[in-house]
Parts: structure tokens; sequence; C-alpha cells
């Protein structure tokens, strides 16, 4: 693997709409963004990736463009976009937008057009198919409900693909002109300074062509589109062409949301000139996720969590750098799910951040995780803003489950979890707005938030700071960064520990998953605890006592 500029940075996901109201209209914007960057610097983040903020009927909150090329008034213009830009390098930080190219939102010019006169130029920018005797094309099950397919507007006997929201109607990249189109916006974004992307959902632009059944999963007769995910070939080619004409002559840094990849791919996605720089692991968080719905969701245990996050690491090895995460804006926060139900307080939040910060690959830190953030109680689906979880309440109550049940069901998942303002300190609203915020706060914001935690050395926040510190130490980084992953005492029951290896160095990162005392034998004596996340470690010789979640970082 060749070296990268930036294998020893950090990097943070904003999620503009949540992060910082700067006009109290209760939506989160750029100059609020900007405004915070001394804080990401304190924190010691580099790169900084921001969920969508181009105009869009926020259908999906974002993630369905109208116009790639402005900036949604909502949060703020382009010169905010480029002072954000200019602010970002004085502090030496790097911005990476979202590349959304998947869909566009049905309200984006190519769409009308397509409505207008669907044999035309852009017809042929989406699946548009006709359709005889109310028989759909195939059988899919979009990802937010329903069939894949809904009616053209103006045009009664076609219809057209959506692998999500009806709102999000997909772009054919079968169509070369649809590309070319693509790879013009990448680049005017690149060109303006950009420093790369996340791309979303990415693996869904190539389809199994014609379009087919596949088996019924579920009584509504459709099924699932990683059926067709399965079967389609070729996405590389569009991956490999797109990296040629837009990122690498930008040298840009890109990071896929790569989903269902096969293992022999792995080179060709994140290797030396793959089609990204780095893709997510998502091991853990797919991890007992049911075709049938949430309500058939499995827990994950703290082995089954250990074992999610340590594959990934024996399979890439040298291939590449992967991107580590414990939550995003789509998924519900780590603590809450990595932890035992009851039992997400101080000392177990730093151990989960403790464990997967310092497996190989970058760490990322979803905003507000750094100060240990926590899912929001539901009382109604009335209060519920997620478009997914609104389509998995009805789902679990059709198959029977209570409100109550289903309601649970979104507190556990739900990806508002994730979403609810960034908690900046106990003044009214969490310091997020003046006005009233477009998703309520999550009441504890009194006793968690940013400004309780910016000075106690024991806060979940000094942890994230330690442990960015650690990893940029000049003694450190080395191993850290390019250390090999090597597991230690992998069969024991709830213990997480892996060492960081090179020819001169060991570090080993070791955790107590559980509330009862481990006391834990160690290869050889610790030359130095690099961090803890209780004051006191008990080493006697080669043992160690760990107490109830209590997690080391140490130099052998
Ligand atoms: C990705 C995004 C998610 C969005 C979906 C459709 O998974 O992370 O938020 O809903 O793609 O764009
Ligand atoms: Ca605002």
């Amino acid at each position: 693997m060749k070296k990268q500029w930036w294998h020893n940075k950090v990097a943070y996901q904003i999620y503009p709409k949540s992060f910082c109201d700067s006009n109290g209209d209760g939506i989160g914007d750029l100059p609020g963004i900007i405004s915070r960057l001394d804080y990401l610097k304190e924190l010691g983040v580099d790169i900084l990736w921001l969920s969508p903020i181009y105009v869009s009927p926020l259908a999906d909150q974002g993630y369905d463009i109208a116009d790639y090329y402005n900036i949604d008034p909502r949060f703020g213009t382009m010169e905010d976009m480029d002072r954000l830009l200019a602010e970002a390098k004085k502090r030496g930080m790097y911005v990476l937008m979202d590349l959304v190219v998947n869909h566009c939102s049905d309200e984006h010019e190519w769409f009308k057009k397509a409505c207008e006169d669907p044999d035309g130029i852009y017809g042929r920018y989406f699946y548009i198919e006709t359709v005889k005797d109310g028989h759909l094309p195939c059988n899919w099950r979009s990802y937010f409900g329903g069939p894949v397919w809904d009616k053209l507007p103006g045009h009664d006997d076609k219809y057209y693909l959506h692998v999500f929201h009806k709102k999000q109607p997909d772009l054919n990249w079968e169509n070369p002109d649809l590309r070319e189109e693509v790879y013009k916006m990448i680049n005017w974004w690149l060109d303006r300074g950009l420093s790369g992307f996340r791309i979303d959902a990415i693996i869904n632009i190539k389809k199994a062509l014609p379009f087919r059944d596949y088996p019924a999963d579920r009584e509504d007769g459709l099924c699932s589109v990683h059926n067709m995910l399965h079967e389609a070939k070729g996405v590389g080619e569009f991956l490999g062409e797109m990296r040629d004409r837009t990122f690498a002559p930008h040298n840009a840094f890109t990071v896929g949301e790569v989903f269902n990849e096969k293992e022999e791919e792995l080179p060709d996605f994140i290797g030396d000139n793959g089609y990204f720089s780095s893709m997510f692991d998502f091991a853990e968080t797919v991890f007992g996720s049911s075709r049938q719905g949430w309500h058939h969701n499995i827990d994950i245990t703290p082995d089954d969590y250990r074992n999610c996050v340590f594959a990934p690491q024996k399979k890439i090895g040298e291939i590449g750098f992967i991107s580590n995460i414990i939550e995003n804006h789509d998924e519900p926060r780590g603590v809450c799910r990595y932890i035992p139900e009851g039992e997400a307080d101080n000392v177990s939040k730093k151990l989960l951040a403790m464990m997967y910060f310092f497996v190989k690959g970058l760490p990322w830190i979803y905003q507000g995780q750094e100060i240990g953030m926590e899912n929001i109680h539901v009382d109604s689906i009335e209060e519920v803003d997620d478009i997914s979880s609104i389509d998995e309440y009805r789902v679990a109550r059709e198959a029977g489950l209570s409100e109550k049940e289903a309601l649970h069901l979104i507190e556990k998942y739900g990806r508002d979890n994730a979403r609810t303002p960034f908690q900046w300190n106990s003044d009214r609203n969490a310091g997020f707005t003046e006005g009233e915020p477009w998703l309520r706060v999550n009441p504890n914001y009194t006793s968690i938030n940013l400004e309780a935690q910016r000075n106690d050395p024991d806060s979940v926040y000094s942890c994230y700071r330690k442990m960015i510190a650690l990893r940029k130490d000049p003694e450190y980084e080395d191993v850290l960064v390019y250390g090999d992953f090597v597991p230690y005492l992998e069969d024991r029951h709830n213990v997480m520990a892996y060492f960081r290896k090179t020819d001169d160095k060991t570090i080993l990162v070791m955790g107590n998953y559980q509330k009862e005392k481990a006391e834990l034998p160690l290869p050889s004596e610790c030359r130095r605890i690099l961090l803890s996340n209780l004051p006191d470690v008990k080493t006697e010789g080669n043992r160690i006592t760990l107490e109830g979640y209590q997690a080391v970082v140490a130099e052998l």
C-alpha cells in the first residue's frame, strides 16, 4: 500500500442541518459551521465531510438534489461555501462534500424535462418504462418501502425507477451523456477547492438489466433490491471511468458508501489506484439486520461487535485503508447500540471509543459522538421525521407489533437518533439555535453537552481529544497509523483486544467489555500506559486486572 497524505488524519462528519444555526431559523447552516471551525480544530480533526447542502426539497434531508451547482438557501450561499473552504484551508483542514449521483430529486430540471418528453434526451437520463395492464417491470422494494416504480407525472402508462424514495428518481448510468454531466459537475466542485467527496449509495448505480422479478421476501410480493445488486455486474467500469475522469486528475480524497462488496473486489475498490481512496466498514452496522424489517433484527453483543470489527481488519491487511465509524447520520448512536442496554455511561462510552479508534484505518467521528450523545426517546410517530423510520413503523405495525413496540424500534434504529441538534451547552435548545429547532433537541442536553465536558479531563470529549493527540504523537504515529493489526485473546468472552505492531513497537489496546471485573494475561510487561478510561491500571508482571468496562492503550 502506497502511503497517502490522509492516512494519519482524523475525519469528522457534519450533518449541517443539525450542527449549528447562525440565524435563528432552526436549521443549521454554513455560517454556523464556520463559527465552529476553531472548536473542530481544538478537537484535532482534519477532514470534514458535510452531508448534502445542495439545493433540495429535503424529502430525504438533502439526499435528493434539485441543483448540484448551488447551495440550498436554508444552508447559506455559494459565498458562504467559498468562505468555509478558505477558513478550513487556513486551519489546515480539508472539506469533503457528499456526492449523491445514484439519483437526483424529482424537482431537478432533468427530471422535469424527462416528464415533458420521456422519449427525448432527458428521458434517457432516467429509467422510464411503459407499463401495460398495470404490471410493473419488476418487483423490487424500494429502500424506503413500496415498489421502486412510480407513475411518471403526466403519463398514465409510464413509470420511473427509484430504489430510494419516490422523490429520488434513479439516474441512468448506462447513458454516456448522463455520465458526462456527472463528471463535469464533480470537476467543477474540485476546481473550486474541494478536497474530495463522500460517495453516496454508489453500488446502486449498476442495475441488473433487463428488469426482472426475484422471489418475494415479504407478503407485499416485493423483494429486496439486494437480489438485484448481487446479480449486477460491471459497476467497476463506471467507477473506474469516474475515477479517471475526475478524482485522479485532482488527486481528490474519496470515501465510498459501499455495501455488499465481494472480498476479491477489495483491491479494485481501495487498493492503490482503487476506485476510491477509502470506503466505510459497515460490518457492525449491518450485523443482525433482517430483510423482514427492523422488527426482525437481532441485537449485537460485545463479542459480535468485536468479531465484526476484526473481520475486515483481517481481510484488508495491506490492501488499502478502510474508514472506521461507530455511527453516522443513518444509524442510531453507537453508544446506544454497541453497549448493552442500560450500561452506557462515561466509562463504557470511552471504552467503545478506544476500541474502534485504534484499529487500522481512518477514524471518523460523527458530530456529537465526541460528547457521547445518545438516542432519543419517541412518544408518538408524529414526532418522527425520518422517512425510513416511518416506513419501518408501518411494517412493524402490519406485522402485529403494538404501537409501543413499534416506537421502541424507532428509538433503537431510527435515523433521527443521530440527527437531533448538536448539544453545545445547557442553554435553551442546547445552544443550537435561538429559534425553534427543525428537529427536537434530546432532553438529556442539560447533562450531556460540550460546555460541561470541555474542561473536564475525565469527560468523553477529553477522551476523544486524547485519542486524537495520541494518534498524532510523533512517537506513536507510525505504529498507530501503519502498524499491523493483530487480534489478541480473541476467544475470551466480552474482551476486545488487539495489538498494533511495527518492527520496533508494540501497542496493546484492550477492553473489558462488561460490568464484571476481568483478570487477563499480558504477553509481556507494560512499559507505559498511554491511555486508560479509569484512573488506576492494575498490572502485576504479566497480568492485568481490568474493572468493568475499563479500557487501556499500553506500550509493551
Ligand atoms: C445513503 C445516505 C442516506 C440516504 C440514501 C439515499 O445511504 O447516507 O442518508 O437516505 O443514501 O441517498
Ligand atoms: Ca439557519
